[in-house]
C-alpha cells in the first residue's frame, strides 16, 4: 500500500449534471434559491481565502484558536488512529490535530476538488511520513464509503459548513455521519454561534466587497458550465439576519427587470427589479440545539469547547451503541 491513494467516487459529468439539476429547480421556483456549494470553484476558493482574513470574518480564526487550544484534550478524549475529514480542501485546519493524535495511523481526506486533496495530501505526507493517506475524491452528501482503517475513527467537519445546510438536510447528513461510525467511534464539529446581528452581518458584507464578488461568483460559474449571460452588475450583494430561523441568508438582488438566458440548462429565467435570489444559508446555533440534533441522530456530546470571546463551538461527540 502506498501511503497516498487518491479514490474519486464521482463520475467525471455528475458535477455539470447536478450544477444543471439545481439551476433548473432553483431558479423555476419562488423565492428563487441555490445551494452554497457551487461557489467553490477556483476562483470561488479563492475569494472564500481572502474572506477568511477580512477583520470581520471571525469563524476561521476563532476556530483555529480552539483547534491550537484543545487539540491535546481532542486527542486524549478520542485516542483516534483514523481521522476522517468531510470537506477538508487544503487540510490547513487539520494540520495541528494531526500533529497532536500521536496514534495516528491513517487521514482520510474528503473532498470534492481532486487537486486540493493530492496538494493536501503531498505536504502532510512530508510531515508525517509514517502516515497513510487514503483521500476520497467525493460528495459526501451523495453517500461516501470508507477504506478499513484502523479505529477508533474521528470524523471531523469543521469550518462551521454544517451551517450550509438545511434543517431537514442537517438532520439528513447526521444520520449519514453516524452510520459512517461505530460506537465509541467520534465527531469533531465546528459550528458558528448565534450573536448580535451588527457582528454577523458585518462577517458576510464586508466593506471591501469581497463576500459581494464572492456571492456573484456563482453567477459566473452558470454563465461558464451552463452558458448563461448573467450580468453580475445586474445584481446587489445583501446579506441578511433570520432572526426566526436563526441563520445568515446571502441574496443578489436584481436591480432592475431583466431575464436571463441559459442555455445549458435550457432556461429563460425573468427577474422583477428588486427580486431576490437566495444563494446561501449558513445557520447560527446555541448549544443546546447542537446537542439535540446530535442525540437525535445517536450521537451523544460530550465536549464542547469555545474560543475566549464565545463567537464560535468545536463540539466532540461520541457514537451511541
Ligand atoms: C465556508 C460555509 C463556513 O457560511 O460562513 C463565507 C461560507 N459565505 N462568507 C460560511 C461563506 C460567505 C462559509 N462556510
Amino acid at each position: 500500500m502506498t501511503p497516498l491513494s487518491i479514490t474519486r467516487t464521482l463520475p467525471a459529468d455528475a458535477t455539470a449534471a447536478a450544477l444543471r439539476a439545481d439551476v433548473v429547480q432553483g431558479l423555476s421556483r419562488t423565492p428563487k434559491q441555490l445551494p452554497p456549494k457551487w461557489f467553490y470553484d477556483a476562483r470561488g476558493s479563492d475569494l472564500f481565502e481572502e474572506i477568511t482574513q477580512l477583520p470581520g470574518y471571525y469563524p476561521t480564526r476563532a476556530e483555529r484558536e480552539i483547534l491550537l487550544t484543545h487539540a491535546g484534550r481532542i486527542a486524549a478524549a478520542t485516542g483516534a488512529r483514523t481521522l476522517i475529514e468531510l470537506g477538508s480542501g487544503s487540510s490547513d485546519k487539520t494540520r495541528h490535530l494531526i500533529g497532536a493524535l500521536t496514534g495516528l495511523h491513517s487521514y482520510v481526506p474528503v473532498d470534492v476538488s481532486e487537486s486540493a486533496l493530492a496538494a493536501a495530501g503531498e505536504a502532510l505526507l512530508a510531515e508525517h511520513p509514517g502516515l497513510t493517506v487514503h483521500a476520497l475524491v467525493a460528495d459526501f452528501e451523495q453517500g461516501i464509503e470508507l477504506p478499513g482503517t484502523p479505529g477508533p475513527r474521528l470524523l471531523a467537519f469543521l469550518g462551521g459548513t454544517i451551517g450550509n445546510l438545511l434543517p431537514d438536510e442537517r438532520a439528513a447528513f447526521l444520520r449519514t455521519v453516524r452510520a459512517l461510525l461505530s460506537p465509541g467511534d467520534a465527531l469533531l464539529l465546528g459550528t458558528d454561534l448565534v450573536k448580535d446581528e451588527a457582528t454577523l452581518v458585518a462577517a458576510y458584507d464586508d466593506p471591501r466587497g469581497v463576500t459581494a464578488a464572492f456571492n456573484k461568483n456563482v453567477l459566473e460559474v452558470i454563465n461558464r458550465e451552463l452558458d448563461g449571460d448573467f450580468d453580475p452588475a445586474d445584481f446587489d450583494h445583501v446579506a441578511l439576519w433570520n432572526a426566526e430561523n436563526e441563520w445568515i441568508e446571502m441574496r443578489l438582488r436584481a436591480r432592475r427587470d431583466l431575464t436571463v438566458k441559459i442555455p445549458g440548462a435550457d432556461l429563460a429565467v425573468a427577474f422583477e427589479a428588486g427580486e431576490d435570489l437566495r444563494t446561501e444559508v449558513s445557520a447560527k446555533f446555541r448549544r443546546a440545539r447542537v446537542e439535540k440534533e446530535l442525540a437525535h441522530a445517536g450521537l451523544e456530546l460530550t465536549h464542547w469547547w469555545t474560543d475566549t470571546a464565545d463567537r464560535y463551538a468545536l463540539s466532540l461527540s461520541t457514537a451511541r451503541a
